[in-house]
């Protein structure tokens, strides 16, 4: 369910005509809506309720301030993969007590800005990094609180970019090495072992996978706990999928109660890391029509958003539903929605059905909520579009649109200062 709707023709967010803030803010710009977005985190983390648990949203798909102070105000903490988020998250007023560390790369700086932070716990991805966390506690002088990130060998049955819990991939430690990895982590002076993570993957549809990886990780607490390790945090990651096109994912409800079933009564807090799930609907990119044109038989529609602004369908070749954000009675044909860039990787949609646009018409690029902009770049030297949020019958800007001046910020010529 999201609030972007038809109203005679005319595509609108929550109250606002989307062509009125095209006309005020110029193309392309990303669009939220506060109310989905609202409606989307209360009804997931709604769905835990009765269960000890903490809805960490995670902000790789979605970074913005706004977004993430919204979520702080309804409670949630956050999952984060980089110093640069931990920064995010400070400034947007997450509580440290509410933000999980995951990330097989983490550098000793970004650990110890962290340990720092005071952050809920680190979820450790490696043999190495246990030690390399132990030293910067030590050096710090605290006790750094963690979970191993466990891979537990699941098919998530997704896009193979973005399946992680399989043991060809490169996330975690290995839940048949985990015991041994505990029991080190436990005799480490600077270490204080606290959870279980895990993550499959991202934009599953189905429940088993998320079932039968929770088997697995409460078989390993139950094996720790007779090892005298007690595990008080599960961390089961995010991944659980959206409609973008046909796909039917289960609804948040769904997921929630066969966690709680499989859990049956265990005295853990769940810790929960969705992204997708909770923006990827509750935003869309809107663009221009710039040209139109015809190459033998093939039609495309030239549009001002390219692969930098959203990058998913040429990474991924992901569907994204394309919408006029006025309606029209008119031919349709069969096109390609393209972008400025010199590529020919470069498509928004490809071989779509679609109404005969021309020059100057608007279109919504549906879903794009969710590693949309956080995946952007500046690629060919495009600024990155601006980021608008509707509010029942207001807009606000929350995130201007880059200038050219952006683009070359921190640039300086050899021998110059830097
Ligand atoms: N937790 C961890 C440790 C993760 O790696 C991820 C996503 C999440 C949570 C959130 O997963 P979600 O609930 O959003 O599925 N760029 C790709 C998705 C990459 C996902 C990476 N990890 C895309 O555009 O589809």
């Amino acid at each position: 369910m999201h609030h972007f709707n038809y109203v005679q023709d005319e595509l609108f967010c929550e109250e606002v005509p989307v062509a009125h803030i095209a006309e005020a803010v110029g193309t392309p710009f990303y669009l939220y809506s506060h109310a989905t977005l609202k409606r989307h985190f209360r009804a997931f983390d709604g769905a835990f309720a009765g269960l000890k648990h903490l809805t960490c949203f995670s902000m790789k798909s979605n970074s913005n301030g706004a977004i993430l102070n919204l979520f702080a105000r309804e409670g949630g903490g956050v999952d984060i993969v980089s110093g640069g988020e931990l920064y995010r998250a400070q400034r947007a007023g997450i509580e440290p007590g509410r933000i999980v560390y995951s990330g097989v790369g983490k550098s000793e700086e970004d650990l110890a800005y962290a340990l720092e932070a005071g952050i809920l716990m680190f979820n450790v991805e490696s043999s190495q990094e246990i030690d390399r966390l132990n030293e910067v506690a030590r050096r710090a002088g605290k006790r750094a609180p963690i979970s191993l990130r466990v891979n537990p060998d699941v098919d998530p049955k997704t896009h193979p970019y973005i399946s992680t819990g399989l043991k060809e991939n490169k996330f975690g430690i290995d839940i048949d090495d985990a015991p041994a990895e505990y029991a080190r982590a436990a005799s480490l002076a600077h270490l204080e072992v606290m959870g279980i993570s895990c993550h499959i993957g991202s934009q599953l549809t189905q429940v088993l996978p998320f079932v039968d990886a929770l088997r697995k990780v409460l078989g390993l607490m139950d094996a720790l706990r007779s090892s005298g390790i007690r595990i008080r945090c599960l961390d089961i990651g995010g991944g659980l999928g959206i409609t973008y096109d046909r796909e039917t994912p289960p609804p948040p409800e769904e997921y929630a109660a066969a966690l709680k079933q499989t859990l049956a009564g265990s005295d853990v807090t769940l810790i929960l890391e969705p992204g997708r799930v909770i923006v990827g609907n509750a935003g869309i990119l809107v663009t221009r029509v710039l040209y139109t044109k015809t190459t033998g038989q093939k039609h495309f529609f030239v549009v001002d958003a390219g692969m930098n602004d959203l990058m998913r369908p040429s990474l991924y070749q992901s569907y994204h539903a394309i919408q006029p954000v006025a309606r029209r009675e008119r031919p349709r044909l069969t096109a390609d929605v393209v972008g400025p860039i010199c590529e020919s990787g470069d498509f928004l949609a490809k071989a779509r059905e679609l109404e005969a646009f021309e020059p100057g018409d608007l279109l919504a690029v549906m879903s794009a909520g969710a590693y949309g902009f956080s995946m952007s770049s500046n690629y060919n030297s495009r600024p990155r579009p601006c980021e608008v949020m509707v509010q029942g019958g207001i807009f606000h800007v929350i995130r201007r649109r880059e200038t050219f001046e952006d683009l070359v910020r921190g640039e300086s010529l050899p021998g110059e200062p830097a």
